[in-house]
């Protein structure tokens, strides 16, 4: 193999929409923007191919955003009380009623598209798992939703990683387009748009994860989601929000399983290691600590995991999923095990590599390592203007699910206040950014402008962890010590090790303070300064290094947000120990941050947060 050139070709692709990343939300993005802008380019730029790539890569076994108006089963009103209620009061009620009100289309494309749904065949209606999930026979799920964006997009440019937006030059405040790096023959893509959608995904591995050695790629939210959804919008100055509201989830250990069609659609129940229901004894102990939320119904999913990590700092674990006691008949069975082959092939895997036969055997359940992630159970994300028919006046400035910045958009993990999307929801939220879009550029048509210094400037940077590796590559002191050089896999042991110890990871039982989070700023800040010496042999080296900046910009917001809301607002996510206590009169409140490219300076402050009745 021939080395990467640090000065390679540069394609240039002018479009009028370009799409970062073609998981659900971008391909979402990328059909609706065809429908409403016929006549437009249309643009996806992914770094893996869109057919397995992003959250949904490996399939799923549930729809987890459903609400079933037809049936008459929830309206969107009801779907905003659930996640006020799981975020502990705190959300962006118009957000989520906006996609709530447009979720059931999505899924019924989808069926339409050829994704088979559980359902009833007495009443007709899809098997519920839960209030608002429906069970899928989901393992071609990725595949199925690709085909219609292939046909969708002008253009889908895969195995390209996107590291940078561009500013216009006229505009530092508008988007005019990105660039990135074919991670396959290593060129150089300068994409110009009118628009740009970022639908790229959340992290996993800025946490130190639980998986160890030659394991820790098994994490839950997949190794490949590097934080691009938030890196690529903080250095261009978009506000952020709930950046301190990352996600711990209850799986299954070692395989990471999902836990939701076991407790929900298969009725399990979980147990300390003695046989008790640790969740009801533990109530008076909550209600102290967190007042009437400790009673909301259902209980919110942060309160249910500090429950259980409270059984297991009392010595009590390991705590058991009651497998055994479900399947009962060769149908529940076979749910159990599709569940887990049609979306966590690695869990099935794992009870047949520790001899668990889960029809007799329970298994063990743990907390995860801390994701960011604006989709699933939490909310971290850009603050984005909502639609223009609900919500508060300030919540709506231009476009719906557009950013601070002009012409830039988001949906998915991207997006902000807006949590239990999952994957029906990033798709509809991929929709309403992909209309508005269209709308911005009908409204924008003008070429945006590009300055060329600026394009050659980062490009030298995108490249510069080659040019540093076949500077220095004679430099070695020993394996793979060398003195000058950073590998990425070294520098991500390091913000994993920052995080996990100063940041409230798994080591650390999800807990921080004051004083730590500074100490962790100081690390993150000479980690910063050593990124510029990263080396890469490989094109595939390239891809980590970018993919470790990323991870840096969304850890350095994760902390910077964690320090600036002194309360513990959703304790079982992570523990401000210094403030323990949730405080509605200080903190009902978003915490925002914003980035001045300029200057280097990060402003936190608090909006308010407005309820929609
Ligand atoms: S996922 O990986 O499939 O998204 P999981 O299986 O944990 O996660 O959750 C599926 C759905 O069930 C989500 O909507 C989640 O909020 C919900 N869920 C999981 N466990 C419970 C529970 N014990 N009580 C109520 N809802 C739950």
């Amino acid at each position: 193999m021939t080395d990467p050139s640090p000065d390679p070709e540069t394609h240039t692709i002018d479009c009028d929409i370009l799409i970062v990343g073609g998981g659900f939300a971008g391909c979402g993005a990328a059909y609706e923007a065809r429908y409403w802008g016929r006549d437009l380019k249309i643009v996806v730029a992914e770094k893996a191919a869109i057919e397995r790539s992003g959250a949904v890569a490996q399939g799923l076994s549930a729809i987890n955003c459903y609400m079933g108006m037809r049936w008459n089963e929830n309206q969107p009103e009801d779907f905003v009380r659930y996640v006020r209620n799981d975020l502990m009061g705190l959300s962006r009620e118009d957000l989520v009623y906006d996609l709530a009100r447009h979720v059931d289309s999505t899924v019924h494309m989808f069926e339409e598209w050829g994704l088979p749904i559980f359902t009833d065949p007495v009443t007709g209606r899809y098997v519920r798992e839960g209030r608002w999930q429906i069970m899928i026979h989901g393992e071609s799920y990725k595949p199925i939703i690709a085909e219609a964006t292939r046909k969708a997009a002008s253009e889908v440019y895969e195995r390209i990683m996107v590291t940078h937006l561009l500013p216009d030059a006229k505009d530092p405040n508008r988007v005019a387009g990105a660039i990135g790096f074919s991670v396959r023959d290593g060129s150089f893509y300068l994409f110009r748009a009118k628009a740009v959608i970022v639908a790229a995904a959340g992290a996993s591995h800025i946490y130190r994860p639980r998986s160890a050695g030659e394991g820790s790629g098994r994490t839950w939210y997949p190794p490949w989601a590097s934080g691009s959804a938030y890196a690529l919008l903080i250095p261009m100055g978009a506000e952020m929000t709930q950046m301190e509201n990352r996600l711990v989830v209850t799986r299954f250990k070692d395989g990471y399983g999902p836990v939701g069609a076991w407790f929900l659609l298969l009725k399990a129940t979980a147990t300390n290691a003695t046989g008790e229901h640790y969740e009801a004894a533990r109530l008076p102990e909550l209600r102290e600590r967190v007042g009437a939320y400790a009673d909301a119904k259902p209980m919110p999913t942060c309160l249910r995991n500090h429950l259980m990590l409270q059984e297991i700092l009392a010595g009590r674990g390991p705590i058991l999923m009651h497998t055994e006691k479900v399947l009962d008949t060769p149908e529940k069975e076979s749910i159990g095990w599709e569940d887990f082959l049609n979306m966590t092939i690695g869990q099935a895997v794992t009870w047949a590599s520790q001899g668990i036969e889960p029809k007799t055997t329970p298994s063990e359940l743990i907390l995860s390592e801390p994701y960011v992630m604006g989709s699933h159970a939490v909310c971290a994300g850009a603050w984005a203007s909502g639609p223009a028919d609900v919500g508060a006046d300030d919540y709506h400035w231009g476009y719906n699910r557009m950013t601070t910045v002009q012409g830039l958009f988001g949906a998915g993990d991207t997006i902000g206040g807006s949590a239990h999307k999952f994957s029906s929801g990033s798709y509809s939220e991929g929709r309403l950014a992909g209309k508005s879009a269209v709308a911005f550029v009908r409204d924008h048509p003008g070429a945006p402008t590009v300055a060329p210094e600026r394009v050659s400037e980062l490009k030298a940077e995108v490249f510069r962890p080659v040019r540093n590796w076949q500077t220095e590559r004679l430099n070695v002191t020993t394996g793979t010590v060398y003195p000058e050089v950073l590998f990425p896999d070294q520098g991500l042991n390091r913000l994993e090790k920052i995080m996990d110890e100063y940041g409230g990871g798994v080591s650390a039982n999800y807990s921080t303070n004051k004083p730590l989070l500074e100490r962790g700023l100081a690390h993150m800040e000479s980690l910063r300064v050593d990124l510029d010496h990263l080396g890469a042999r490989d094109l595939h080296q390239l891809q980590r290094a970018w993919e470790l900046h990323h991870r840096w910009w969304t850890a350095e917001a994760v902390l910077r947000h964690t320090l600036f809301r002194e309360e513990t607002r959703w304790p079982g996510y992570y523990y401000r120990a210094d403030f323990p206590h949730v405080d509605d009169e200080q903190w009902k409140c978003f915490v925002n941050s914003v980035y001045d490219p300029r200057t280097g300076e990060w402003r936190l402050f608090k909006r308010p947060y407005r309820p929609l009745f």
